[in-house]
């Protein structure tokens, strides 16, 4: 299958994460196309792909705007063929109830903003990369993360993804695009929830 993939990003984890997940695609044959998403080439048509993933990162809490318009605009072509959102947020261990249901909430504002209802929806848990950050940020952050319980050196980047659920995710999509249409004809398919 053709894919397009866009994401959005501030520090790098919600690309991280969604060329995580188009790598997973690729070794299962599909092409997948990957574009940030305030750099869309020129003329970019939905309607050219059999199926869409899109990942957004929070900060400050909000989708970037940029991804939350693209989803806008292109919100019919969207719904018409299989489509998977994944959030990145946080940076918290995945397995923090508190931060499981702060991530659902991202995600279910996201949707309930852009009106999309994508097949697949995730939420994983993001970085603190404290040498990335300005001074005022840097200091914010190690703020944040102390009241949290979380680290505080900020010569330090922490990774709180759980790679496995990445990639278990990617395997789920997978799985449910095998039992699509490839082609033209894969816009005219039913999205189920
Ligand atoms: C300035 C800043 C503000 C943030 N605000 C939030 C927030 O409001 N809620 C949240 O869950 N995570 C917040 N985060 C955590 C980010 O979601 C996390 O660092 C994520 O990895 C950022 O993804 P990105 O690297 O793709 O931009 C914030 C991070 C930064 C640096």
């Amino acid at each position: 299958m053709n894919i397009l993939a866009v994401y959005g990003t501030n520090y790098g984890q919600a690309e991280a994460v969604l060329r995580r997940i188009a790598a997973a695609l690729e070794a299962r044959g599909h092409t997948v196309h990957v574009h940030k998403g305030d750099a869309l080439p020129a003329g970019l048509a939905v309607d050219g792909h059999d199926a869409v993933v899109i990942a957004a990162s929070i900060v400050m809490g909000k989708h970037q705007a940029y991804i939350r318009r693209f989803v806008e605009q292109h919100r019919a072509a969207l719904q018409a063929r299989p489509g998977a959102f994944v959030s990145v947020n946080g940076a918290a261990p995945e397995s923090d109830p508190a931060w499981r249901a702060e991530a659902q909430g991202y995600v279910d504002q996201f949707l309930r903003e852009t009106g999309w209802q994508p097949r697949w929806t995730a939420a994983f848990s993001g970085a603190l990369r404290f040498p990335r950050y300005g001074f005022v940020t840097r200091l914010i952050m190690r703020l944040i993360s102390r009241q949290h319980g979380g680290p505080t050196d900020t010569a330090q980047e922490y990774e709180f993804t759980d790679w496995q659920a990445v990639d278990r995710f990617a395997a789920a999509v997978a799985a449910g695009l095998a039992g699509e249409p490839a082609g033209p004809g894969a816009a005219d398919s039913p999205v189920q929830a």
